[in-house]
Order: structure tokens, then C-alpha cells, then sequence
């Protein structure tokens, strides 16, 4: 897929059908994570990839409401990054990266929120991290086919380039 095209079908799909992920997909989308932009080349993240059913319904438990579709999903890869300066910056380049993978690969995704969640700690001790270690959790995201094949044209209400771009200055705007 193109990659501008990629960027302009990447959707927030939340309903999954029943169709299994090929593990080489699935390592396509963490690999694309991996090689995201981060802070002094740190690298401070790993990514727990679920695809157990019981797993994912306990998952999808522990992050309900806001989580709760991953439920119904096929995998979910939780985020995690060391506590370093820009953990957060690193982590949700890394997650942007695998939702544009995801959908260059025609699977759906959802970015389910980590850090800031009273959730973080459970999900952590979830992944069996162990407790000595200073982890973040990022995002979760939530990965399967789209239970309805249009979901990919979904309009979503997006602000105006025209809007959002300021030349040299704030409000000063393309003639
Ligand atoms: C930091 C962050 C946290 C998010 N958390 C959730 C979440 O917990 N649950 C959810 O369903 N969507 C979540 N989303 C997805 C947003 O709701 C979605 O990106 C937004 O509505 C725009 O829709 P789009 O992704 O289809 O363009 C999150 C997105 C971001 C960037």
C-alpha cells in the first residue's frame, strides 16, 4: 500500500471478526515498532504480544470501559518502555508506527491508552513484569481483521489542513 494512502486509511477499528492473525503479521507490526524515531536511540520499550483468548478477556477486563474491545480482538501488544526521560515520546512513536503497519497489512488496530490509567500497575503485573524493574506501561494496542470490511472508509472527522497549518508564524496562513 502507499504509503500516504496508509496514512489516510489508518482508522480506530474496535470490532474484530473472528479470524485468527498470522504470527508473521504480527511480527511485522512489532518490527515496524521497533524501528520507530527515539530519543538518543534508547530504545526503551518491549512489547508483550497476547493472543491467548483467556488472556486477552482478562486483559480486556483489567482496561475496561475505555479497553474493553480488546476483548474481542485477535492480539493486543502492550507497550512498555524503562522509566527514561522521554519514554513517552519513544513509546507512542513506536505505537503510531505498528497502527500504520497494521493497516498497510489491512488489519485493524485500536490505541488503547496505558500511561496515566490507574490501570498500569495491573497490567504490568499482568505481563509478569518483574517488580525490580522501572517499566512504563504506553499504550496497548488492540489488533484483528475489521468485523465490517468498509471500516477502512470509515469517514472520521478530521480538522482542515488549512486550519492546523501556520506559516512561519501562529496564524499566519498560506496566501
Ligand atoms: C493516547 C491515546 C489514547 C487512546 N486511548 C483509547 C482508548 O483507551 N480506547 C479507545 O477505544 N480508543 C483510544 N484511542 C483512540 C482514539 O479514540 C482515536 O484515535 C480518535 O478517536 C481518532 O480516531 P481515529 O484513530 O479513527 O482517527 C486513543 C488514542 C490515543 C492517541
Amino acid at each position: 500500500m502507499e504509503f500516504f494512502e496508509c496514512i489516510k486509511m489508518r482508522r480506530s477499528i474496535r470490532q474484530y471478526s473472528d479470524r485468527s492473525l498470522f504470527m508473521d503479521d504480527i511480527e511485522k507490526i512489532v518490527d515496524a515498532g521497533r524501528l520507530a524515531a527515539t530519543a538518543r536511540n534508547e530504545q526503551p520499550w518491549e512489547f508483550i504480544v497476547i493472543t491467548n483468548r483467556d488472556r486477552l478477556l482478562e486483559l480486556g477486563a483489567i482496561v475496561s470501559p475505555n479497553g474493553a474491545l480488546v476483548k474481542g480482538a485477535a492480539a493486543a501488544i502492550v507497550v512498555l518502555c524503562r522509566d527514561t526521560k522521554y519514554y513517552l515520546e519513544d513509546g507512542s512513536a513506536a505505537t503510531e508506527n505498528m497502527l500504520l503497519a497494521a493497516t498497510a497489512l489491512g488489519i485493524g488496530s485500536c490505541w488503547i491508552a496505558g500511561d496515566k490509567k490507574d490501570y498500569c500497575q495491573k497490567v504490568l503485573e499482568f505481563c509478569s513484569v518483574p517488580p525490580g524493574l522501572s517499566m512504563k506501561l504506553v499504550s496497548i494496542v488492540a489488533l484483528g481483521y475489521p468485523e465490517d470490511a468498509s471500516a477502512f472508509d470509515t469517514e472520521k472527522p478530521k480538522r482542515r489542513l488549512d486550519e492546523v497549518l501556520h506559516i512561519d508564524r501562529f496564524g499566519r496562513k498560506k496566501e
